[in-house]
């Protein structure tokens, strides 16, 4: 049987993104929080049974800049379990992989490898840079945000990734209330910006050189930076809140954000990338006329239509308009 309704299928074609509720094993997502709260040194500010010290940034002291173990400001991230049984086994597990077969089509998934080479074992992607999350077979990791203690806000901008995958997914292993720093989405801007790019799924990139530093890295062409700019002025972005369990699938495409995170809560998610077999094929293709070309029948044939009351179950809560 289905997992997706045609509604499911239309909100995420026109949308970009789509929130699914309790898919995840309750159990596992608190195995998962143990395996997090273990990686921490023992001697940290940071108390799980103490809620009035979780709060960010990070003093000094505990800053890590290891790429299997960030810690930095108000970011937590451990990657070294990426591949570790229980990460693979919460994130792909039967009901999410026919989801994901449901969108992308039937037998196209990469399975990740448990035991295989985590993201961030290599370092990062240049001295100073991110970690590139295409390299490792596993999930992303278990990435926490921690809370801010002021109630000054700073501006949303969001941005693309710029690794070839094909639907990414955030998954909640902890409640997370509005402002919580779930996950934020520009809902459409993966319409608009999908033709900006050379390439369907992956970036020209400049190379780094120590004695050539001003430029590195990836390259954005000027009409993906203009549409960029102009989703951010018309758009409104969606808070992806939700309570432990809860997932979000979102399109390669999409305009995002981590979020920041103003409530008392730490932020507690894991990030996995679900990839076609044929990725390597298809990923220097330029955009297509149809920008469907790689999902599955049903996705293609399905029109965008779906009720408000659909949208609202989307935390979409007006036309998108800013
Ligand atoms: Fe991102």
């Amino acid at each position: 049987m289905n997992e997706l309704s045609i509604e499911h299928i239309a909100f995420f074609k026109e949308n970009g993104y789509l929130i699914l509720r309790g898919i995840l094993d309750e159990g596992m997502c608190e195995k998962a929080c143990d395996r997090m709260w273990s990686s921490l040194p023992a001697d940290s500010t940071l108390k799980r049974n103490e809620p009035t010290s979780h709060k960010g940034p990070f003093p000094k002291s505990e800053v890590s800049d290891e790429s299997l173990h960030i810690r930095q400001g108000y970011i937590w991230q451990l990657r070294e379990c990426g591949t570790e049984q229980l990460l693979i086994d919460l994130v792909y597990n039967d009901r999410l992989c026919a989801i994901a077969e449901q969108l992308l089509g039937k037998g196209t998934l990469t399975p990740p490898i448990v035991g295989g080479e985590p993201m961030g074992n290599q370092g990062p992607a240049w001295p100073g840079g991110p970690t590139d999350p295409a390299i490792g077979s596993g999930i992303r990791g278990i990435y926490f945000t921690l809370p801010r203690e002021t109630q000054e806000r700073m501006p949303d901008y969001g941005h693309t990734d710029g690794h070839p995958f094909n639907l990414g997914l955030v998954g909640l292993i902890g409640d997370v209330p509005p402002d919580g720093g779930a996950f934020k989405v520009w809902p459409r801007s993966h319409k608009r910006l999908y033709p900006t790019f050379q390439m369907q799924y992956d970036q020209p990139r400049i190379p780094y050189y120590e004695h050539l530093p001003s430029h590195k890295g990836i390259i954005h062409s000027p009409e993906y930076t203009r549409e960029l700019e102009k989703i951010m002025a018309d758009t409104l972005p969606v808070d992806c809140w939700g309570k432990t369990g809860d997932v979000v699938l979102w399109h390669h495409r999409l305009a995002h954000m981590a979020g920041h995170n103003f409530s008392r809560s730490i932020r507690q998610a894991v990030l996995y990338d679900f990839t076609r077999k044929d990725l390597d094929k298809i990923r220097l293709d330029p955009p297509q006329e149809n920008m469907w070309r790689d999902w599955s029948l049903e996705v293609q044939q399905t029109v965008c239509d779906y009720s408000q009351a659909f949208a609202l179950s989307q935390n979409l809560k007006s036309d998108g308009q800013a």
